[in-house]
């Protein structure tokens, strides 16, 4: 859990964003263009992306954690954090990796803290506890109305299967959950780049595919 030390550690880029903004779709788009630009991808998710933190999704996700809370729940996300970062996403960055996360930290900050009402405070000690120095290279926040997201949700969950816990908020928590994204982005402008995910896919794709290569895969500038 240290920050960047050297020039072959390899590369974190989140993905956030409310329900059905399209991250898997676009991780999977990532995923193939950077390998093959000769890059190691490690995919990965949360809450989850290791065994551990596995099994602490599967609770979390079945609502029988609620009762303990908002803050009680970014605990639990937390600690899946810090088996899934110690696990998986550090060895990863040390072999040179780039990290495609399906959501991370600024999921707890929204669902958690903005709009779960979890004190801010409490949730920046949790995110330092869990990531110490570490922070995401690039977030690439997704961003569509909470609508038509959650029509996206239904159709791909189709009749068998059932909302999950936050599936199952109100509107009025989804449409603030991207007002709590776009807070996010714009704090912390640097880190984060908000995409329009309203547009085609395969747009979208080549909209965060100028800004990694941009990022990470432009060619030093020639010294003169
Ligand atoms: P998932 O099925 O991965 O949802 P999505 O396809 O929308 O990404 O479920 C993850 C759910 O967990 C999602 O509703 C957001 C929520 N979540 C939190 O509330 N806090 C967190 O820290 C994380 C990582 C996820």
């Amino acid at each position: 859990m240290s920050a960047p030390t050297n020039s072959l550690r390899g590369r974190l880029i989140t993905f956030e964003g409310g329900e059905g903004a399209g991250k898997s779709t676009q991780i999977r788009l990532l995923a193939g263009r950077l390998a093959q630009a000769g890059v190691e991808i490690a995919a990965t998710r949360e809450p989850g992306g290791s065994p551990r933190a596995e099994r602490l999704r599967e609770f979390l996700l079945s609502g029988r954690a609620a009762p303990l809370g908002a803050l009680g729940e970014a605990v639990l996300f937390a600690a899946a954090r810090i088996d899934h970062v110690d696990s998986l996403i550090e060895p990863a960055l040390e072999r040179g990796a780039f990290v495609l996360c399906d959501r991370f930290m600024d999921s707890t900050r929204a669902y958690q803290g903005a709009m779960g009402k979890a004190d801010a405070r409490m949730i920046a000690l949790l995110e330092k506890v869990a990531l110490g120095d570490l922070k995401p290279d690039l977030t690439i926040v997704l961003d569509l109305p909470a609508r038509e997201g959650l029509a996206r949700a239904a159709r791909r969950r189709g009749t068998t299967t059932q909302p999950d816990r936050f599936e199952r908020e109100e509107a009025s928590f989804h449409e603030g959950l991207r007002d709590a994204f776009l807070d996010i982005a714009s704090s912390e402008a640097n880190r984060c780049c908000v995409v329009d995910a309203l547009a085609p896919k395969e747009e979208v794709s080549q909209a965060i595919w100028r800004l990694v290569e941009a990022r990470f895969l432009a060619p030093a500038p020639q010294a003169q």
